[in-house]
């Protein structure tokens, strides 16, 4: 594991009697606790579309919705708090679409980006398209067992997944945990109505969808009483929605 990223581990995990595998240079802190129900469900989804995952936003996207997404990416993203020499958390990082999306007058170089997902097979994916261009560090953890310090990171953010994770309200208490005081902290998925109209639909994800609903209360009510600046938005013609607010 490299250094930028062992110092932001919890103190019982920077233990030198601590022991942890890695798979391709990535390091697995996944807790057999978290990894049940519907995680474990899209974490096999996700390992299994890994491979076609960026070509089908690129060609099915592109056909379906013309720049859409990508618009949709850039405005959750442009949202953030950008600078240089910053650090970074990005929960389910996926293959790391969204690094796409930083503005242009940030040097990207001149991040610390910390990814981390539930799938091995999007983080390899991610790590292969990253790995040189950036300062970037990958963990295969889940969202709701962050295996980071209190008050590690000046920009964390969340897009795409959070709608299915087992427990959506202990996923945002660690992203506010591990976010330093103060810090601009983004939320954003797709609505119901999108997931009826799309994945409900698409060939490729509508065996894992059948019989699942998604309603935004259940994230709405997770985000806790006393956060600052708490703002809601829908996106891309109403596809996604987009919670910001401060630690
Ligand atoms: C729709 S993809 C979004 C990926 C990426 N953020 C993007 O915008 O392209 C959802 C991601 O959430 C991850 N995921 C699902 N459940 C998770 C959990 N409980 N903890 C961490 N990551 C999770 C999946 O592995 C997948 O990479």
């Amino acid at each position: 594991m490299d250094n930028r990223l062992k110092k932001r581990l919890k103190v019982e995990y920077q233990k030198e009697d601590f022991n942890y595998k890695e798979v391709d240079g990535i390091p697995i802190f996944l807790n057999d606790k978290y990894v049940s129900g519907d995680n474990q469900k899209y974490m096999k989804m996700y390992d299994w579309m890994s491979k076609g995952y960026d070509l089908a936003e690129t060609i099915v996207g592109k056909l379906k919705y013309g720049n859409g997404i990508n618009n949709m990416r850039s405005e959750n993203i442009s949202k953030l708090e950008w600078r240089d020499y910053c650090s970074v958390l990005y929960v389910s990082i996926g293959t790391g679409k969204n690094l796409e999306f930083i503005p242009k007058m940030i040097n990207k170089k001149k991040l610390d980006i910390v990814g981390a997902d539930i799938s091995l097979g999007m983080l390899k994916k991610c790590k292969k398209k990253f790995n040189k261009q950036l300062n970037l560090s990958l963990i295969n953890c889940c969202a709701e067992d962050l295996p980071f310090k209190d008050n590690e990171f000046d920009i964390v953010f969340h897009v795409g997944g959070i709608n299915f994770f087992n427990d959506k309200a202990l996923a945002i208490q660690e992203m506010i945990r591990v976010a330093k005081q103060n810090t601009k902290i983004l939320i954003a998925d797709e609505t119901a109505d999108y997931i009826e109209k799309q994945y409900k639909k698409s060939k490729l994800s509508k065996k894992y969808y059948q019989g699942v609903t998604f309603d935004f209360k259940d994230i709405s009510s997770a985000i806790p009483n006393g956060v600052k600046e708490l703002q809601t938005e829908l996106l891309g013609e109403n596809k996604f929605y987009c919670i910001t607010f401060r630690k």
